[in-house]
């Protein structure tokens, strides 16, 4: 590993501690390094707050006071994992921050595709008379980035699909009733994921059976949107993801539109027709980055067949069963494989 790959492998250790927080804003880390010592380190704030560049200048700068910070920063380098931004957002540009300075050199992992960016902050630090250098650990760059890269460049969030299925493939039993599969770590490890993504979706069997609340109680973090696939609203109000008030519960249905406090029904013309679609473009237009889905196993595989997901997290239990559903079936070798505690995660990418 290179001097420059180390500092933004840095950069990108320092840009996950915004999952989850930061969206619809990519997550971001910049590190200040004078003399080959980190002086400064920031990553995006929650939205609306400062990018990770401001808030690894102010550390400097509160470090060694205006004066000394100042002039440090005239013979530093800032690492940031993605190009700084060029335009006026909750926050003003970024790369006129780091040029007012000027800092001596930027080292940048990845040029950000937003239309109002796209080499556009590059551009802004060389009119400055700054060293700027573009490319280093490009591609892990790009994929800490690739909930936002998707919204903006597909017009729709990152999916995720999520399920558990047994040693010997079932995903549930056959009868209308919920069976768990996995053990107490990978759940634990599920509220996780959940606190990270913008949003979950399960579809009308799931949560007619299972009851869900969707929520993150075995993890700290923000509780995502939720969201129901209910054509004919058969899921009573009684129903736990309605009791939750603390995030919104939207609802895909055949029936009406209709907005109170966290609860938005939404309807959808032609209900049958690419629904994974027309529920995707919806989330889009909520500002949604990226969705969870949860299930059940037709829900999942929808979205399978129409090619609408990115990642896939499978785990495998202990239990072997006799019969039962099948689980969806992926089109691609699984990427990575992990130990959870007794349980198996299989991780495929959809490239
Ligand atoms: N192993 C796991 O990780 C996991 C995760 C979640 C759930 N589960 C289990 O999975 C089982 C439920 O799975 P499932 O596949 O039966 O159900 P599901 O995917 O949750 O829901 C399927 C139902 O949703 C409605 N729906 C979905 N897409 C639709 C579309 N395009 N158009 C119209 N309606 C649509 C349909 O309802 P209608 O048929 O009424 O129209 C369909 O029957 C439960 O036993 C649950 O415990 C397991
Ligand atoms: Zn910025």
């Amino acid at each position: 590993m290179t001097v420059d790959e180390r500092y933004m492998k840095r950069c990108l250790d320092l840009a996950v501690l915004g999952a989850g927080s930061v969206s619809p804003n990519p997550m971001v880390g910049a590190v200040v390094v004078y003399e080959d010592k980190i002086i400064g380190e920031g990553f995006t704030s929650p939205y609306g707050g400062p990018h990770a560049e401001v808030n690894a200048i102010q550390e400097v700068l509160t470090n060694y006071g205006e004066e000394e910070g100042k002039a440090l920063l005239r013979q530093s380098t800032v690492y940031v994992s993605l190009e700084p931004c060029a335009h006026y957002g909750k926050t003003p540009p970024c790369a006129d921050m780091l040029a007012s300075f000027p800092v001596k050199k930027v080292v940048i992992g990845c040029l950000d595709s937003f239309d109002k960016v796209n080499g556009k902050g590059v551009q802004i630090l060389r009119d400055a008379g700054i060293d700027v250098e573009v490319g280093v650990l490009e591609e892990e760059c790009r994929f800490a980035n690739r909930r936002f890269f998707t919204r903006i460049t597909q017009q729709r969030p990152y999916v995720i699909l999520k399920w558990a299925e047994t040693k010997n493939g079932y995903f549930a039993p056959k009868a209308d009733r919920q069976e768990w599969i996995s053990r107490p770590a990978s759940k634990q490890l599920v509220h996780k994921w959940r606190s990270e993504e913008d949003a979950i979706l399960v579809g009308t069997r799931t949560a007619l059976i299972d009851n869900p609340s969707l929520n993150t109680r075995l993890w700290k973090g923000k509780s995502p949107k939720r969201v129901l696939i209910d054509k004919n609203l058969e899921v009573p109000e009684t129903s736990k993801l309605f009791s939750i008030t603390n995030s919104d519960l939207i609802i895909f249905n055949a029936v009406k539109t209709d907005w109170k406090a966290h609860l938005k029904y939404i309807e959808l013309e032609n209900f049958d027709f690419y629904l994974p679609q027309n529920i995707l473009y919806q989330l889009f237009l909520m500002d949604v980055q990226s969705l969870i889905i949860e299930g059940g196993a037709k829900t999942l595989q929808q979205f399978i067949d129409a090619n609408l997901w990115d990642e896939a997290r499978v785990i495998t239990g202990d239990v072997v069963w006799d019969d039962g559903i099948p689980s969806p079936k992926l089109p691609v070798a699984s990427k990575e494989t992990l130990k959870v505690g007794s349980n198996v995660l299989n991780i495929y990418i959809n490239k």
